[in-house]
C-alpha cells in the first residue's frame, strides 16, 4: 500500500516538474516570437517602400539619376539607376519591372551573339552586356521596343559602376 502511495506522490511530482518545465518552454517561446516581431517590422517596412517608390517611377528621368561610382552595393547601383524599374532582376529583391526582359545574361549573353539578327560589335558575353547598356539600340530584343531604354547610362555609370553591374548579371542563369 506505501509502495503505491510513493509511486502516486512521484509521478505527481514528475508531473509537477514536466508541467513546470513546458511552461518556462511556452514562456520562452513566447519570448523570442514576441522579441522578433519589431525587428521584422523594421526591416520590411523600408522594403515595401523602396517597391513602391520603383514601381511609381516608370519613366528614368536623365536628371535624376546620380552618378554610380561602383562604390556602392550592386542593389543601389540597380535602384538609383532606373534598371530596376524596368527590368525583374534575380537576386534584387525590388527589381520587378517589366518594360525590358528579365535580366539572366548568364544564360542570354551567349544566346544574344549566336543569333542571326545580332548584327553589334560584341564578341564576348563581357561585351554583350557592357553594349546593351552603353548602347541599347546595337541589338533589340525580340519582343521589345527600341528607344525604350536610355542610352546616356555611358554618363551615368563610372567604369567601376559598371565592371560591377556587368560581372553580377552574367552570374544570372535563366531558371526554366
Ligand atoms: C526605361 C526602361 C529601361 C531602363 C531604365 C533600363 N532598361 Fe535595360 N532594357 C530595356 C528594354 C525595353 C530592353 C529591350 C530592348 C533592347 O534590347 O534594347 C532592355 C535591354 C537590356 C539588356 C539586354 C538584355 C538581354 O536579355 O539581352 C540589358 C543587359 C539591360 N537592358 C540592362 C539594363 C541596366 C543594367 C539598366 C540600368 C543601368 C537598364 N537596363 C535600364 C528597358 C530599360
Amino acid at each position: 500500500m506505501a509502495g503505491e502511495k510513493k509511486t502516486f506522490q512521484l509521478d505527481k511530482e514528475t508531473l509537477v516538474i514536466i508541467g513546470a518545465v513546458c511552461l518556462v518552454f511556452l514562456w520562452t517561446v513566447d519570448r523570442i516570437v514576441s522579441s522578433k516581431d519589431p525587428v521584422e517590422i523594421v526591416l520590411e517596412a523600408p522594403k515595401a517602400k523602396q517597391a513602391e517608390q520603383v514601381e511609381t517611377k516608370k519613366e528614368v528621368n536623365k536628371a535624376n539619376v546620380p552618378l554610380a561610382t561602383g562604390a556602392e552595393p550592386i542593389d543601389k547601383i540597380f535602384i538609383q539607376s532606373g534598371c530596376a524599374a524596368c527590368h525583374t532582376i534575380p537576386g534584387i529583391e525590388v527589381a520587378r519591372g517589366r518594360e525590358g526582359p528579365k535580366l539572366e545574361l548568364g544564360t542570354n549573353a551567349r544566346k544574344r551573339l549566336a543569333d542571326p539578327n545580332y548584327h553589334g560589335s560584341a564578341e564576348t558575353e563581357w561585351e554583350y552586356v557592357q553594349e546593351s547598356i552603353l548602347n541599347p539600340g546595337a541589338f533589340i530584343v525580340e519582343g521589345y521596343r527600341d528607344r525604350v531604354m536610355p542610352r546616356w547610362y555611358g554618363q551615368k555609370l563610372s567604369a567601376g559602376a559598371l565592371d560591377k553591374i556587368i560581372k553580377y548579371l552574367l552570374k544570372i542563369e535563366e531558371v526554366t
